[in-house]
């Protein structure tokens, strides 16, 4: 492992100037004009694996091609090695607004030990830290105690759309015995962390039409329904004051945490002062009976995410508006699925609907809520190797975010997800100025360079 080590240290400089060409793709998925900086993107990370010494190829999908890359196949041996599937994605989120970024999203920049970009942490930052480590070991030709497959995708950010068909359609190259993912948080640098449970999500966009266009506000106005105001309405019932969602039937199959699970909580550092200070909010607002830490992570939510409607321009319009819309996401824990709470959301609405307006609902995409076993032998390798990198004691996180394909590992790979994550709270994932910590870059690495040991010998 020795070489392993001093290799990565040795090359830290060339490995950030690697991320800074890594960054430079704006790979935004939900934006269509961006299709091509897409491709161009897998191409260089095809590119960039090739010369790392993985066999790397892209393959075409319905949407953004995947990325697929292996350690090089090795001299017949009839002893069965161990596979892991390290998984990640190159896509982005778009970085709107431009005006609050401090320098443009997709032109890295580095102040101290932060590296800033559209991507830095979420999730190319983390992706390359495993990449380098595997470079480590083919490099100082230190044998791998596995075999690896890197699975780098370009939809994680739209909902991985097209990843579960070529799961299945690679079903046999695919086939491992567990999936590594960075692609998660950790509470400090001083709390490197294995995350076991992730939300799901279901989304929904909600239209109610009223009159057949905007109409005057003092002629008409008094006499038809205003659908920004039945909207409005509408959505205001759908959590009470406690912060509980009303729609019937919604925390029927939410899962208790456990005692254990309680006792992992107690150990994470949490200031709800700072925190507070930290999200700019004038005041906190949970869940009634759940601490923050729960119910940013261990409870379902219904948020608005997008409301339209009427005049949006300077000045004002005095109309009725025509219609009025809302994108709507829920955050989902185990053991709730996406198809019955869409199905349980839709009917409440509909029935609160009034018949002064015409509702039409659409569906978004959607992710199961995982949870793995904290407790199983992979899991302790896990947390060993996030130990002996960090220096630190680990910690273990059920968090807020969704990974929509892991639930598909484990249904069609039939493979648990191991989650340790590098990104701070800090690092602005989804928000202007994201970041990536160059010390968690360095420690992922060697978390990766010591994961693959600490998983072959169990
Ligand atoms: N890296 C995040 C997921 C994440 C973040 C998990 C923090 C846990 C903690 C991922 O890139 C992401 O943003 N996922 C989306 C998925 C959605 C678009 C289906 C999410 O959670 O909003
Ligand atoms: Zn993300």
């Amino acid at each position: 492992m020795q070489p392993v080590i001093d290799y990565l240290k040795q090359n830290q400089s060339r490995f950030i100037s690697e991320l800074c060409e890594y960054v430079r793709f704006p790979s935004v998925s939900a934006q269509p004009e961006h299709r091509q900086d897409l491709h161009a993107c897998a191409e260089w990370l095809v590119k960039h694996c090739q010369d790392v010494g993985l066999q790397a190829r892209l393959c075409p999908t319905q949407g953004h091609p995947v990325v697929l890359a292996t350690t090089p196949a090795r001299k017949a041996d009839s002893s069965r090695r161990p596979r892991f599937l390290v998984y990640g994605h190159y896509d982005v989120q778009p970085p709107e607004p431009l005006d609050l970024w401090k320098s443009p999203p997709f032109e890295p920049r580095i102040e101290g030990r932060s590296f800033f970009a559209r991507g830095a942490s979420d999730n190319k930052g983390q992706n390359l830290a495993h990449l380098k480590a595997v470079e480590a070991y083919l490099k100082t030709g230190t044998g791998l105690p596995c075999d690896l497959t890197f699975v780098i995708e370009g939809e994680e950010e739209v909902g991985s759309r097209s990843l579960a068909s070529f799961l299945k359609a690679n079903r046999a190259e695919l086939g491992c015995d567990a999936v590594v993912i960075s692609d998660t948080g950790m509470p400090t640098p001083k709390h490197p962390a294995l995350t076991y449970a992730l939300r799901g999500i279901t989304a929904l966009e909600i239209t109610l039409r009223g009159p057949s266009r905007d109409l005057h506000s003092g002629i008409f106005g008094g006499t038809v329904d205003n659908p920004a105001m039945v909207l409005c309405q509408l959505l205001a019932r759908m959590r009470d004051k406690r912060g509980r969602i009303t729609i019937p039937g919604f925390y029927d199959d939410v899962q208790k945490l456990s005692a254990y699970e309680k006792k992992q909580y107690a150990r994470i550092p949490f200031k709800a002062t700072a925190y507070q200070k930290f999200l700019g909010a004038p005041k906190l607002f949970g869940e009634q009976g759940y601490t923050p830490l729960e119910q940013r992570s261990a409870r379902p939510t219904f948020e608005i995410n997008g409301l339209t409607s009427g005049y949006q321009g300077e000045g004002s319009k005095t109309i009725v508006p025509a219609w009025a819309s809302a994108k709507i996401t829920m955050r989902l824990v185990p053991n709730q699925t996406s198809a019955r709470i869409s199905r349980q959301a839709i009917q409440y609405l509909k029935k609160l609907c009034p018949p002064t307006v015409r509702m039409g609902i659409k569906p978004g995409h959607d992710a199961e809520p995982y949870l793995v076993s904290p407790t199983s032998a992979q899991a302790q390798a896990a947390l060993r190797a996030l130990r002996s990198a960090f220096k630190c004691e680990p910690v273990l996180l059920r968090e807020g975010g969704s990974i929509p394909i892991v639930t598909d590992f484990k249904k069609i790979l039939h493979a648990d997800s191991l989650m340790l994550g590098l990104a701070l709270p800090g690092d602005n994932a989804h928000s202007p100025n994201e970041k990536f910590d160059l010390d968690c870059f360095a420690k992922g690495q060697l978390m990766s360079a010591c994961l693959w040991e600490e998983l072959s010998r169990i």
